[in-house]
């Protein structure tokens, strides 16, 4: 078997188990719901804290679900979950993927929720983060700063917000210099590499994969964290100036 925190890349810090928690079957695996009547047996492939096959098992009931997972860790967790819910028709085992025997077939169902990608990354490609919780975290601060920015940029421009996030798109890919140093860019673009988040975001992710300093990381943090507040703001205040209706802004549904 593989050994437990060998096998997760992301390791089980407490971030990274705790974003595992609050999925259900709706919010992650709704594409399994329709497979899930009662007395279908399952068997769900490194569960981790296994919020999901507690959820799969009440779907199922009476039908028998496994749980399984290389680390005892998350297991722990998983069967604390079943028994907090009041779940007795789910039991989470040790097991593994690359070992799964004849009764893995006497399943209805076999599931496994970001495994398979996991597995990918980490034995395929290799990609085991030196600080898998904060990569984790600087990830998700990543995805709400941009998607902040753009919301904002939507709200307040329109479908003009929607353009010029475009073009800042490009200018970042260019500028980040993520996939070419950004020094051997046209000097005039400089400044943007000071400027822009996708730059910050290129550099602590090297701070954070390849196990470099986490002060760079945090002071890209910041930069990110500022982002994600501005744009927040400038959403608020669009929000606040159209919370009026006027005949001009209901005027294509006017025009006759
Ligand atoms: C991203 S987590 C997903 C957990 C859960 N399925 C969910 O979606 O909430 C990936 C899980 O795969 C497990 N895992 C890693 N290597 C494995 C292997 N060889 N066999 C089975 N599970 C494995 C990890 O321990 C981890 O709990």
């Amino acid at each position: 078997m593989v050994e437990a925190e060998q096998a997760y890349g992301q390791g089980h810090a407490e971030s990274v188990v705790r974003s595992q928690h609050w999925r259900t079957v709706e919010n992650s695996a709704a594409y399994l719901a329709p497979e899930l009547r009662a007395g279908t047996d399952v068997l769900d492939v490194g569960c981790g804290p296994g919020t999901i096959t507690v959820d799969i098992a009440e779907r199922v009931a009476p039908g028998r679900v496994v749980g399984i997972d290389p680390s005892e860790a998350v297991l722990e967790q998983a069967r604390a979950n079943a028994a907090a819910a009041g779940v007795d028709n789910v039991v989470f085992q040790r097991g593994d993927v690359f070992a799964l025997d004849a009764e893995a077939a006497a399943f209805d169902v076999v599931h496994a929720h970001q495994v398979l990608l996991h597995l990918v990354v980490v034995h395929g490609i290799g990609v085991t983060p030196a600080h898998p919780g904060w990569t984790l975290g600087f990830l998700l601060l990543t995805s709400f700063a941009f998607t902040a920015v753009v919301h904002a940029l939507n709200a307040a421009f329109g479908p003009k917000g929607k353009f010029i996030a475009l073009v800042v798109l490009v200018l970042q890919l260019v500028t980040a210099g993520g996939t070419f140093p950004w020094q051997t860019t046209p000097e005039v673009l400089h400044p943007l590499h000071k400027v822009l988040p996708l730059s910050y975001v290129v550099d602590a992710l090297r701070q954070l994969i390849y196990g470099g300093t986490l002060a760079d990381a945090g002071a890209a943090a910041l930069v990110l964290g500022g982002y994600l507040v501005a744009g927040l703001l400038l959403s608020t205040i669009a929000a606040w100036r159209q919370r009026v209706w006027t005949p001009q802004r209901l005027k294509p549904e006017l025009a006759l």
